[in-house]
């Protein structure tokens, strides 16, 4: 009986380990004015492996964007041109653009790139997961900076 009743509170227990660590997985950050000013992690982003990341199938940008300098790609025209976007928006701007866009625009057609939640026909590959790490976004973030008109 009280074996019973044991073993049911462990298991809920475990549950709840599981599903807050779950949960946990994603770095916490915090908004302040449409930003994310500080990095989401403590290893500067690199633009070389952000420029691999926005050509690979991982951030497909091209398949909404035109991007300068990159020849022989399909590039696509949901989203606006990403030519000058470093001229235009911060860092922390850059960030919450990738990691959440629906806090600047709630009808966005840009996936969140570092969410795994409320997230709208997730691929099963993905669900519970983000599609970037905080790392890839650090690194793509780094490459957007350096696109200046
Ligand atoms: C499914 C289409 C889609 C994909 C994929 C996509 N975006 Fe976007 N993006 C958009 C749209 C549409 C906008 C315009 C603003 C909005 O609707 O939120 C936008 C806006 C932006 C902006 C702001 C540009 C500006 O001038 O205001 C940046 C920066 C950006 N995207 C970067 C990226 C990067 C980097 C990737 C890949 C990691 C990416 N996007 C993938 C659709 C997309």
């Amino acid at each position: 009986m009280y074996f019973k009743l044991f073993m049911i509170i462990l298991i809920n227990f475990c549950i709840f380990i599981y599903s807050a660590s779950a949960n946990n997985a994603l770095i916490n950050y915090q908004i302040i004015d449409y930003a994310i000013p500080l990095s989401l992690t403590s290893v500067s982003g690199n633009p070389e492996s952000g420029q691999k990341i926005v050509i690979s199938r991982e951030g497909n940008c091209l398949a909404c964007h035109q991007i300068p300098n990159i020849v022989d790609k399909f590039q696509g025209n949901i989203g606006p041109s990403l030519a000058g976007v470093g001229n235009r928006y911060t860092m922390g701007e850059l960030r919450l653009r990738l990691v959440d866009p629906y806090v600047i625009n709630s009808k966005s057609l840009m996936p969140a790139f570092y969410k795994n939640q409320n997230l709208i026909r997730v691929d099963k590959k993905y669900t519970g997961k983000s599609i970037l790490t905080a790392q890839q976004i650090e690194d793509v973030i780094s490459w957007l900076a350096t696109l200046k008109n």
